[in-house]
């Protein structure tokens, strides 16, 4: 096992690549120890009174973990400082945070879910935290920050990855050149380069959704899980396992891991036909992931990460993970009368 350190990863990267700037390096590095707080924190539990609800609800009307708010308070004030970033923007903020006057100001934005899989916080269960990592369009750079300047398809992030809070601690990350992982060290406190060059394999027969929306579901999405089902007395052949945490981020670990396919379509429902996982901090780091490991990620009919962002909170479908199976559910889509 190599003993890499993550600020030891990060400077050999920069070396290489101009565009992994000392600035970068610091945001990445500075994302990593805010997570290991969080870490602490969620390891606690209960002894650290982060059980639990606030009474109030985030923009998207989604009541409040004690831990989703705390995970965003440590984010933000980490990154507050450090002069690399220009501003920041979160699941659990209206609008984007501008760096204060106080500090220095970078050209990098910075996104994140402070922490997915909130159902899970109380149950002792797999959470994390997703982020993105972007930079300011030239252009934007003598305006004031404004909503515009995070409007940039996901093909465009310069790093994007997620830290699990499960039986261990680990970052997951991507700067544009393939996905490695690093897991934290509680004793030292050292995020230590455990995997290198992951990759999803091109066929699974494992796949990952929430099956109490069946029948909300567009009918792409309804075939194909009907296929899954039917095993081997169906047209795919093969008999499938299903496996749903309802933490993306350790249904996408599971995936970084084994291979799989990950769903959560958009449905027929008001409240869901633009999908439920958001595009910004959810969809595109996730997608930037799984390309870079060799997989696919689209909304149904699109590349996710070709697609323009209108809204720092906009929703998505999400289908992502091993390549042959993620082009086959998309097949299906591209057959499908518009809808
Ligand atoms: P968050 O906790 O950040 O709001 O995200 C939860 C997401 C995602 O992690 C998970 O895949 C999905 O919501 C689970 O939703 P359901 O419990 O509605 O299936
Ligand atoms: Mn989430
Ligand atoms: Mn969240």
């Amino acid at each position: 096992m190599s003993l890499l350190t993550l600020p030891q990863y990060l400077v050999e990267q920069g070396r290489r690549h101009a565009d992994i700037t000392p600035d970068l390096r610091l945001l990445i590095e500075t994302v990593a120890s805010a997570c290991t707080s969080i870490s602490h924190k969620v390891s606690k539990g209960a002894l650290a009174d982060v059980l639990g609800s606030l009474e109030t609800e985030n923009v998207q009307g989604e009541v409040q973990k004690k831990l989703d708010v705390m995970a965003n308070d440590i984010l933000l004030a980490a990154n507050e400082w450090g002069g690399a970033l220009r501003a920041m923007a979160s699941e659990e903020m209206d609008t984007f945070h501008a760096i204060p006057a106080a500090y220095p100001q970078g050209d990098y934005l910075l996104l994140f879910d402070p922490l997915d899989g909130s159902s899970n916080i109380d149950v002792n269960v797999s959470i994390g935290t997703i982020f993105s990592v972007l930079k300011t369009p030239e252009s934007h750079r003598n305006n004031p920050v404004s909503e515009a300047d995070f409007m940039q398809p996901g093909a465009l992030q310069v790093a994007a990855g997620y830290v699990i809070y499960g039986p261990q601690t680990t970052l997951v990350l991507t700067l544009g050149q393939g996905v490695v992982a690093f897991t934290l060290d509680k004793d030292t406190g050292a995020w230590v380069l455990t995997r290198e060059g992951i990759t999803i394999p091109e066929d699974t027969a494992e796949f990952s959704i929430n099956m109490s929306n069946m029948r909300h579901w567009e009918a792409p999405v309804r075939r194909y899980i009907d296929e899954c089902l039917a095993g081997t007395t169906g047209s795919l052949g093969k008999n499938y396992n299903m496996r749903w945490i309802a933490s993306m981020v350790a249904d996408v670990h599971r995936i970084l891991t084994r291979g799989g396919i990950f769903m959560y379509p958009r449905d027929q429902r008001e409240s869901s036909r633009q999908g439920k996982l958001r595009l910004m901090y959810e969809a595109n780091p996730m997608s930037f992931l799984i390309e870079q490991a060799g997989g696919m990620a689209v909304d149904g009919e699109r590349r996710i990460l070709d697609i323009e962002p209108t809204g720092l909170h906009q929703r998505v479908g999400v289908i992502l993970g091993s390549k042959n199976e993620v082009q086959r559910v998309h097949g299906y889509h591209l057959d499908s009368p518009k809808r």
